[in-house]
């Protein structure tokens, strides 16, 4: 099991909310813990490969992580290119293709790096970013890159689809102090049974929430791990995606394809680039 976070984490939300930082990738420095806790996390899965097949493919998804996503939809025939920060994931989703087959694995590519500085070259029908992964940028020159990147690998009528969470203000209103405990697990790599515990603590200026778990085995020491959380409000990224270019851009609810409304918890946003093309 890989505890260490790939940066050290330095303890609070003052210090923490800079792409790369350890409130950015330690969350991703244990990819079989990951699996177990979003394993089950189905819907969203069935949607982004309902779109990807729709699209016929290749698609890029920013974030890919240790392949959630990419690999239901390689499965279904699909190519995926996946980029993602995390040297961990990567190699986890090495290690789960190699493990498939042959015909799988053709239809993945992978590239380490910064969804805000990786140019591929090429361009593609749909370019997704599932399960919150643009909460992982936090200041406005983040999204003036990342957007741009975006664009310059849109096919003229592609579409650029993403989720996000949409801030709870019970969430954000916890006491810092706090810890919210939750039922024990058994750690999937150790088989050790570890109690876990939250604390949440938000930065209303800088739109950061700062959620640190702890995690407390039966025997040995605890362990924490940071993870940051920029706060988008559904305003806010209309604002940021018509500014840097996006145009047509619709927001619907829970993976449901319908309008998103007031009792939404997952925002879903399809967009393309004002630019290059109509509709497609
Ligand atoms: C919540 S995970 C989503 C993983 C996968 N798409 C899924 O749905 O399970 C977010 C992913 O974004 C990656 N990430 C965070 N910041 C990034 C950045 N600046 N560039 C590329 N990937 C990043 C993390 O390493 C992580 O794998």
């Amino acid at each position: 099991m890989t505890r260490k976070p790939e940066v050290p984490f330095p303890g609070t939300i003052e210090e923490l909310g800079t792409v790369g930082d350890a409130g950015a990738l330690a969350h991703y420095s244990d990819p079989a813990y990951y699996t177990k806790t979003y394993g089950k996390r189905r819907h969203d899965v069935e949607y982004y490969v309902r779109i990807a097949r729709k699209s016929r493919g290749p698609v890029l998804e920013y974030g890919v992580g240790n392949g959630r996503v990419a690999l239901a939809v390689a499965g279904a025939g699909v190519e995926v290119c996946g980029i993602d920060l995390s040297r961990t994931m990567l190699d986890d989703l090495e290690k789960r293709l190699a493990a498939g087959p042959p015909k799988l694995r053709s239809r993945v590519e992978l590239r380490h790096g910064d969804m805000r500085n990786v140019r591929l070259g090429r361009r593609f029908p749909l370019v997704i970013a599932p399960f919150n992964a643009l909460l992982h940028l936090y200041e406005r020159t983040d999204f003036e890159s990342f957007f741009a990147r975006v664009l310059e690998h849109l096919e003229p009528t592609g579409r650029f689809v993403f989720d996000f969470s949409i801030p709870q203000p019970d969430d954000l209103a916890r006491d810092p102090e706090r810890w919210f405990g939750a039922p024990r697990f058994r750690h999937p790599a150790s088989d050790e049974l570890v109690r876990y515990d939250e604390r949440f603590d938000y930065d209303q200026f800088r739109q950061l929430l700062l959620v640190t778990t702890r995690f407390t085995p039966e025997r040995g020491k605890p362990w924490t791990i940071p993870l940051t959380h920029r706060q988008l409000f559904p305003r806010e990224v209309e604002a940021l995606l018509h500014y840097n270019g996006f145009a047509d851009i619709e927001f619907t609810s829970d993976f449901t394809e319908t309008p998103a409304d007031r009792h939404t918890d997952s925002a879903v946003v399809s967009c393309r680039s004002a630019r290059r093309g109509s509709r497609a």
